[in-house]
């Protein structure tokens, strides 16, 4: 059933997603999840008298995460994260053969029970902006209403290594030390995970990296916040590639030919540097890019380095693309490289208000509050 849903609007290219035998996977990191699958039953005569077909399927996770900050008088007025339980529908699929019949908007009516079940104050998905099936489903039918905007920018990965920066010094940060720096400086970020201990120490994550001026060095996390340098940026890599796959279908050959031709002389002259297309049209992996911050006049030629260096990991990891999703604000997204024919301008999040009861008053209707400079993506929900 899942091979044959495409992901977002059908067209004459579709994205497939391909689960590798798991059909949890883009759940099972996140501290509760759930699957529903919806069962047809077909009766007949014969041996055979009663058959079970699977028509379609959800998936749901739930977690805290930050909705708002209010000051904290303690601390010179500094801004305190508010943090709220937030369910995410993701994977919600139904037979192209069994569509129009109700099943897809069961299905979300029942994993809500359980988001309500199981203390959910909002629940909020995402979805490609012209996929109408699911935008009409969530807003029209089920109460979403359209809450932020961020863009999921993608790069190709080359056959060739792009060149480190030399004026900056790059380190890898311990979980330990990334997690502090997160904290100190993310945590009051729209949709920042209280559990990115989790994360960080996934066996997915592959490490946080931090940009500096060349020769600057690194003194622990305290000295770090204590005493930053004028420019500095940070960000996080996730192997998405272990977790599934993806195929975009429907490319005439002529496409098809081009690509392949595109690649074949990146590997055959690197030292040309050629901008070669990834092969979409076969299964390929990717690494997600999280995480992204940074402070100061270099910030961004700073994330533009780090972003290097994570298109050399895929580079080893054989990965298609590297991704990523910002905010549509985001400051520090003219350092990010991608091509905009692979990326998704308007990745639209519905969000909708579960319960009656916060956690805290203060921040009042998270649905109605205003977006912030940047949101935190969490790559366990990507
Ligand atoms: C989106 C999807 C799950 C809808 O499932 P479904 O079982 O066909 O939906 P339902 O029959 O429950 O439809 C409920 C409502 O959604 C809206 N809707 C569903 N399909 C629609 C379509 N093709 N065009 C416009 N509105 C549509 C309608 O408002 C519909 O109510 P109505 O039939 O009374 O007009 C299904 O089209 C699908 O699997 N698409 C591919 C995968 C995907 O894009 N998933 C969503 C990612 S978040």
């Amino acid at each position: 059933m899942e091979n044959r849903c495409e992901v977002g609007p059908s067209g004459k290219l579709s994205l497939y997603t391909d689960l590798l035998g798991d059909p949890i996977c883009r759940v099972r990191n996140s501290p509760a999840y759930l699957m529903l699958v919806a069962e047809l039953v077909v009766v007949g005569s014969g041996p055979d008298k009663e058959r079970r077909e699977i028509v379609g399927a959800i998936r749901g996770c739930i977690k805290t995460v930050t909705c708002g900050t209010k000051l904290s008088r303690s601390a010179n007025n500094k801004p305190l994260p508010i943090f709220t339980k937030l369910a995410y529908i993701s994977g919600l699929r139904v037979s192209p053969s069994h569509r129009r019949m109700g099943i897809g908007l069961k299905l979300v009516r029942q994993i809500e029970e359980w988001f309500g079940e199981n203390g959910a104050e909002y629940s909020y998905m995402a979805t490609e902006s012209d996929n109408h099936a699911s935008v009409n489903l969530f807003t029209q039918k089920c109460g979403y209403s359209k809450f932020r905007t961020p863009s999921i920018l993608v790069h190709p990965v080359f056959a060739h290594r792009l060149r480190p920066d030399p004026r900056l010094t790059i380190l890898t940060l311990s979980p330990a030390d990334a997690e502090t720096l997160y904290r100190r400086r993310f945590s009051s970020t729209e949709f920042f995970p209280r559990d990115i201990h989790a994360v960080l120490r996934n066996r997915l994550s592959l490490g946080t990296f931090l940009a500096l001026p060349r020769g600057a060095t690194w003194r622990g996390a305290a000295d770090f916040l204590a005493s930053p340098p004028e420019s500095w940026a940070v960000l996080s890599s996730w192997n998405c590639q272990d977790v599934y796959k993806l195929e975009v279908r429907g490319a005439s050959s002529v496409r098809r030919a081009l690509v392949k031709t595109t690649r074949a002389l990146d590997r055959a002259f690197p030292w040309l540097r050629l901008p070669s297309v990834p092969q979409v049209f076969r299964p390929f992996g990717f690494h997600f890019l999280y995480g992204l911050g940074g402070e100061g006049p270099n910030a961004v030629k700073m994330i533009r380095a780090l972003c290097g260096l994570a298109h050399n990991l895929a580079k080893e990891g054989g990965c298609g693309v590297v991704a990523t999703e910002v905010a549509d604000s985001e400051p520090l997204r003219l350092g990010i490289p991608h091509w905009e024919s692979l990326s998704c301008a308007e990745d639209l999040w519905c969000i909708k208000r579960l319960g009656e009861d916060y956690s805290d008053g203060s921040v009042g209707d998270w649905t109605k509050s205003p977006p912030g400079m940047s949101i935190f993506v969490d790559p366990r929900e990507f």
